[in-house]
């Protein structure tokens, strides 16, 4: 059996843990924010936090988080108020078609608690995920944004 939660729910699994973390998500926890791009760890769509580092869940089997807090884009707001980095991308106005956001602004949450003022440069090598959109200079602005807002001076 493996334990964990997901934004703070305990929770039990006896299944196959093989089974990828993101089917788990959609399918038994029912966080639908987290979506399924590749399959293969190259987009990025799938990124959730494990004990709050950004981890691609299609490719994390479920053996692998055994005692580990998982949050998705769902958990990711503190109540009412929300994250920083939703914040700065309603500013900004971020999202295109929308489907790669909530990995996006995951891996972005995951990078600023490491690097609070990420330059360009750590912003390339920390957040790899891909938009097919193409909303790469949005997101970059949201990002500086979000680091601003995250030291309270935006
Ligand atoms: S779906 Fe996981 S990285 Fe693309
Ligand atoms: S907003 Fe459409 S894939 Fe990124």
């Amino acid at each position: 059996m493996t334990r964990f939660t997901v934004n703070g729910e305990r929770r039990e699994f006896n299944g196959d843990e093989t089974m990828p973390l993101l089917w788990y998500l959609r399918e038994e926890a029912g966080t639908k924010g987290v979506k399924y791009g590749c399959g293969i760890a190259q987009c990025g769509a799938c990124t959730v936090h494990v004990n709050g580092a950004a981890i691609r869940s299609c490719v994390t089997p479920v053996s692998s988080v055994d005692g580990a807090e998982i949050t998705t884009i769902e958990g990711l707001a503190d109540g009412e108020n929300l994250h920083p980095v939703q914040q700065a991308w309603i500013e900004e106005d971020v999202p295109q078609c929308g489907y790669c956001q909530a990995g996006q602004i995951m891996a972005v949450a995951a990078l600023l608690e490491n690097n609070p003022e990420p330059s360009d440069e750590d912003i390339n090598n920390g957040v790899t995920n891909i938009c097919r959109c193409g909303t790469y200079f949005r997101l970059r602005k949201a990002i500086h944004r979000a680091a601003a807002l995250k030291k309270g001076g935006a």
